[in-house]
């Protein structure tokens, strides 16, 4: 019946059975198939069901102790809190039972984005992140967020790099350690904003819905900071996907989240490609097998990026 997970994520099956029996009473029809969606690097579950009578739902599910619940549970805030038009799916409802927590989500139908050249995608992209940006977030959503910290602002990574710089680390970053490890450091003062920030852009937390368009997925990281974030998160992934890192730095200089703020843009690019290059040298994270390869691919796209920026 469930798919087999892509990368080691719990399966509709292994949900304790009071729990799925809530979510069926509450769906009111039994779930006749669940898949799991290729993409992400998480080890809870994230599904699709089917019902019987053909109606789909996307459930994200965890013990309630598992620190992603928590994850989850903002996630759930931010997408009961969004303002209307927002690229996001809708809360369904939320469900505590057996010592776990299932947040269901409406479901969306369709791929991952095509983010290469050739997609009419990046360019819907960049529409929607200019609307989500062009004014400030409305209050209940920086209500929604105010309690939690934002993971964007805390990023880093070339100062730890500094203190201990790897033997086998490139000739050129090794020269500019202190030039990144300097930018970087000027983030935390720069990450301020009223802007709505989804704060994990890449194109599996994005399903291109056959009515909806693009939308954006996985708003736990969600928060309030200034509108470059997500622009800047976005630009390593489309170097990533066959954009010429020139193209990729002429939409940022000329894009109005990130053209408006070019000096936090630098420190924040510096500070999430420190981050990238000193987590890809760490141990695999149990139940995340793709995550390391992942981040040495990133942080070299954002290296591409952030040389012309450099001195
Ligand atoms: N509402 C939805 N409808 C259909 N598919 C979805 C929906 N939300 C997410 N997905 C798909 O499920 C995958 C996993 O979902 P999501 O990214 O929210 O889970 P996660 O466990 O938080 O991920 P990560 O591993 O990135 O931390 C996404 O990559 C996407 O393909
Ligand atoms: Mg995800």
């Amino acid at each position: 019946m469930s798919s087999l997970p892509p990368v080691g994520r719990l399966r509709w099956t292994d949900v304790p059975a009071p729990l799925r029996a809530r979510l069926e009473a509450c769906f009111d029809a039994p779930v006749t198939n669940a898949v799991t969606p290729a993409g992400g690097f998480g080890h809870q579950l994230a599904a699709a069901l089917t019902l019987a009578d053909g109606r789909r739902f996307f459930v994200k599910a965890a013990p309630t102790e598992d620190p992603l619940t928590v994850a989850n549970l903002h996630e759930s805030v931010v997408l009961s809190s969004l303002p209307p038009g927002a690229p996001a799916p809708d809360l369904v409802g939320v469900h505590h039972t057996a010592d776990w927590t299932a947040v269901v989500i409406a479901h969306l139908d369709g791929p991952h984005p095509d983010l290469s050249p050739d997609s009419s995608d990046p360019g819907q992209l960049w529409a929607l992140l200019d609307k989500l940006t062009s004014s400030a977030a409305p209050p209940p959503y920086t209500a929604a967020v105010a309690a939690t910290p934002s993971g964007a602002a805390s990023l880093h990574g070339w100062d730890v790099l500094l203190a201990n710089p790897p033997g086998d680390l490139e000739p050129d970053v090794r020269h500019r350690l202190h030039e990144l490890a300097e930018l970087e450091a000027a983030w935390p003062g720069l990450a301020h904003g009223d802007r709505i920030v989804h704060g994990d852009l890449r194109a599996d937390n994005m399903v291109r819905d056959l009515h909806l368009g693009v939308t954006f997925v996985d708003w736990a990281h969600a928060t309030t900071g200034p509108a470059c974030i997500d622009a800047v998160s976005l630009a390593p992934q489309l170097v990533l996907a066959g954009h010429t890192p020139q193209d990729v730095a002429r939409l940022l200089d000329e894009h109005p989240a990130s053209a408006t703020e070019p000096l936090a843009s630098t420190a924040f690019l510096a500070a999430l490609t420190g981050h990238w290059h000193r987590n890809a040298r760490l141990p695999s994270p149990p139940g995340a097998p793709g995550l390391r390869a992942y981040q040495q691919r990133a942080a070299a796209a954002g290296l591409t990026l952030l040389g012309p920026r450099l001195r």
